[in-house]
This record gives structure tokens, C-alpha cells and sequence, in this order.
């Protein structure tokens, strides 16, 4: 007998196997034509980079560098090496402004339109949506400002190809949250403001936003905890402080999401806990996900290159929750089976009520087979027959004048919208046949 107790994956972490695994790739599969149409290529960086990166660039004070980040002294391995402090990268928006500085992709003078797809660690507490090893897939549309890499157009374009990734990806249900932050101009404005506001208030508020009026005053708007909302509702707004450029880029922004009819709601809370953000943040959410709600997140960051020693490189980008999309896509899908599974096998439509007799003598035919049947009325015209089976029933069966004649029966299908005629001797066999390959 072994007296050791079984190694097991590490808390957060977690094995993705098959069936699962065929989702995964499917979602990858799906982004990847995605970002192909919108013209973006890959970019894979590095999963552990320079710990500094992150301090610099995602913020020093901010929840991800300050506690959860994977950091390690990494040896020196001969007396002439230094030691090096190493992180398990929390998020790939900073490696990739790194790569595009250290292989000068702005002298090229085109818009860089990078996507990647990988594990990004976090030491979060564990919970439903929520892992320290997760998965992003992520794009990031980076250049110098003549390149137009500032233009209210980029935003619009990242935030229209995101409505159509999640739409061919068959998530149902979804919210784009939309805000501005700002520039790096409007936010020593909108602080001052923030600050004085808390000063009186910040007293009765929870012990976390007591520490961030300190540390970090904008992310006392993220605050959850329902008796500090009201003292929230009360402190002045991020939009209220932006000056006139700012103003004009978000309502470009706007007018093009308008102009391509993508939906949105504004959300003046929405200020996100990475420090770069400048101007456009938004979020996608999905009701089914729970309290980690957020299916992807991003912005527009027009001074991190500057902020990790690069040039002037505008730009904006998002990462999705690999993980949350497969939760959300598999509830879904076990949603639509258990509906499916209440479903008759068939409607059976008689066409004009001459044919009542006739249906009701095929439906006993088929229930007689082992089929579950419902039966219309020829009462109805036909397309209210039809409205009426795909709400109850897999498939329809009409019987008109020249069906009852020929003997050749018109079927169709809901979930695969074929129709098709079958020999009324051969209907029951192949109902029950199309049963069989949907269980
Ligand atoms: P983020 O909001 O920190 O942004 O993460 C983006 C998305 O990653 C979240 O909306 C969520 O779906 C997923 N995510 C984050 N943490 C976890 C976790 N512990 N477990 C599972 N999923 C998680 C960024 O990372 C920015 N780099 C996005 C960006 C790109 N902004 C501009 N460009």
C-alpha cells in the first residue's frame, strides 16, 4: 500500500479533458477565423516576463501586481548572472506592448493588429469562473498616432468584431457596458474631485475602500458592497470631468457603434483594475455567469508604451475569458437539450379541416409506432400550424389535399430547417430514426 496520499492538481488549476476540450477548440477555432476576417495575426509571447513589467505597466497599487501575481527571485546560475525577479504573467495586454517596443513594430508606420490566445495566471480566490491558471483570448490594435492608432474608429471596430465573435460563438444574452475614463490629462481632475468628495464620507465606508481612497481613489467605484452604493451614487462622475477631445472621442465612439448597430449601455462606474486604461473601457457580461460575471474586459491604453520605456504607441484592445465563454456556451447547451427533450417528436398540421379526419387517423398511427404526437387543427391557417409545432414539436408533418392523395408527406425539421418528403409508410420509422440521433 503507498502511505502517500495522491497528488492532486494545484487549487485554481484544473485539467481540461475531452468532451470539454472539443468546446475549447471550437471557441479557439472560431476566434482564429475571426480575427482573420478583421484582418489581425498572432502574436505568443513569453508566459513568465520581467517582474517590472507589470509594476510599470499594469500599476504598481493595483489588486493584480499588489497581491496576486506569481513572483519569484529567479537564481543566478554563474557568478557573472544577477538574480531576476520573475512573474507568471496575470495578463498579456503588457507582453505584447513589450514586444511591440522591442522589435520596433512602430517604425514600420502601420497599425500592429496582434492577437493571442494562452494561460494567464492570478492569485485570485478560486470560485465558480475565477482560477489562478485561466485562459485569455485577447487582441490588441497598437501604432503610432499617425497611423490613426488614436482614432475613435479603432474603438468601434475592436468593440464591432467583438459583438460578431460572440454572436458566431452562439453566446445569447450578452451586455456591452461601455464608459470613458478619460486621458491621462482628465485624471488628475477628476482625482482631485474624487478625493475631496471622499474625504467626509470615506469614514463609513468598507475597510477595502477605506485602503483604495488611499492607494487608488478610482477603484472605490468598483465597490460591490451594498451599503457603500449610496454614498457611491453620490461622488462625482469620471464623465463629468473630461475635457473637450475626450468628450468628442467618446461620442465618435458612440456615433459608430450607433451607425453598426451595436448595442450598448454606459456605465459610469466602469473604470476597470488595471492602471493603463485611458479614455474608451468596456466590458461584455452575461447574466449566467454569476458574480464573475464579466466574459471579457479592455480598453484603450495611449500611454502604457511610454510607461514601460517605449514611444508614443496609442492603443486599444480586450482579453475574453476562455473559461467563462465555455461555462456560458456548455449552460446553454444543456439549457437547449433539456427544452428539446420536452418537445413532441412531430406536429401533425392537417391543411384546411377537410383533412382533420385524416390527421387524427396518421397521428394514431404514429403514437401507435411509440412516437409522442401533437395534433393541430385544419382550422388553422398554415402559418399558424407552424407557429404553434415549433413551439411544441421537433418537426411538423403537413396533410393537404395532395398529400392525402400522393401518399407523400411534407416533414421539416426545426433544428435543421430541412424539409423534406417522405413516403407516409416510411414517416414513422424515420421520426423515430431522427429521435434516436437527437438523444
Ligand atoms: P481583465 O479584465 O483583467 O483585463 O481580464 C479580462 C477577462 O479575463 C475578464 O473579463 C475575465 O473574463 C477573464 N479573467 C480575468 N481573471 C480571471 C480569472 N482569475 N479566472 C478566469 N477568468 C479570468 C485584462 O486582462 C486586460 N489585459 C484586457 C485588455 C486587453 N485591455 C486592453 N487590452
Amino acid at each position: 500500500m503507498n502511505p502517500m496520499n495522491p497528488l492532486k492538481a494545484v487549487r485554481g488549476t484544473r485539467d481540461l479533458m475531452p468532451p470539454e476540450t472539443a468546446l475549447w477548440n471550437r471557441i479557439e477555432a472560431v476566434a482564429r477565423s475571426v480575427f482573420g476576417r478583421y484582418n489581425f495575426g498572432e502574436i505568443r509571447t513569453p508566459i513568465f516576463e520581467d517582474t517590472a513589467l507589470f509594476a510599470r505597466g499594469v500599476g504598481e497599487e493595483t489588486d493584480i501586481v499588489s497581491k496576486e501575481m506569481y513572483t519569484w527571485e529567479d537564481r543566478a546560475r554563474a557568478q557573472s548572472e544577477k538574480t531576476q525577479s520573475l512573474t507568471l504573467r496575470p495578463e498579456n495586454t503588457a507582453g505584447v506592448v513589450r514586444a511591440y517596443i522591442e522589435h520596433k513594430l512602430g517604425e514600420t508606420g502601420q497599425l500592429q493588429k496582434l492577437f493571442y490566445i494562452g494561460p494567464q495566471f492570478r492569485r485570485e480566490r478560486p470560485q465558480k469562473g475565477r482560477y489562478r491558471q485561466f485562459s485569455q483570448i485577447g487582441a490588441e490594435v497598437i501604432g503610432p498616432a499617425h497611423a490613426g492608432a488614436e482614432s475613435a474608429l479603432r474603438d468601434a471596430e475592436v468593440l464591432e468584431m467583438l459583438a460578431t465573435l460572440l454572436d458566431e460563438l452562439g453566446i445569447e444574452g450578452w451586455t456591452l457596458k461601455l464608459n470613458s475614463v478619460g486621458s491621462a490629462a482628465d485624471r488628475p481632475v477628476y482625482l482631485a474631485k474624487l478625493k475631496a468628495a471622499l474625504g467626509p464620507v470615506v469614514g463609513g465606508m468598507c475597510a477595502d475602500c477605506q485602503r483604495r481612497a488611499e492607494t487608488n481613489p478610482l477603484r472605490v467605484l468598483d465597490c460591490k458592497v451594498p451599503e457603500d452604493q449610496p454614498i457611491i451614487d453620490g461622488l462625482p462622475r469620471i464623465g463629468d470631468s473630461l475635457d473637450a477631445a475626450s468628450r468628442e472621442h467618446f461620442a465618435a465612439v458612440r456615433a459608430a457603434l450607433d451607425a453598426a448597430g451595436v448595442g450598448y449601455t454606459l456605465d459610469h462606474r466602469l473604470v476597470r483594475g488595471l492602471d493603463y486604461y485611458t479614455r474608451t473601457t468596456f466590458e461584455f457580461t452575461h447574466g449566467g455567469l454569476g458574480a464573475q460575471n464579466a466574459l471579457l474586459g479592455g480598453g484603450r491604453y495611449d500611454g502604457l508604451s511610454e510607461a514601460i520605456g517605449g514611444p508614443k504607441a496609442p492603443g486599444i484592445g480586450f482579453a475574453m475569458g476562455e473559461d467563462r465563454l465555455v461555462l456560458t456556451l456548455a449552460a446553454q447547451l444543456e439549457a437547449q437539450q433539456a427544452a428539446r427533450a420536452e418537445l413532441a417528436d412531430v406536429y401533425v398540421a392537417p391543411v384546411g379541416e377537410r383533412q382533420n379526419a385524416a390527421a387524427l387517423a396518421l397521428a394514431r398511427e404514429l403514437r401507435r409506432a411509440g412516437l409522442r404526437v401533437e395534433l393541430g387543427d385544419g382550422a388553422f391557417r398554415v402559418k399558424k400550424s407552424f407557429e404553434a409545432a415549433d413551439k411544441a414539436a421537433r418537426a411538423i408533418v403537413l396533410l393537404g389535399e395532395d398529400e392525402a392523395a400522393s401518399g407523400m408527406l411534407t416533414v421539416k425539421d426545426f433544428a435543421t430547417a430541412v424539409q423534406t418528403k417522405v413516403p407516409r409508410a416510411e414517416l414513422a420509422n424515420s421520426l423515430l430514426a431522427a429521435r434516436a440521433e437527437t438523444k
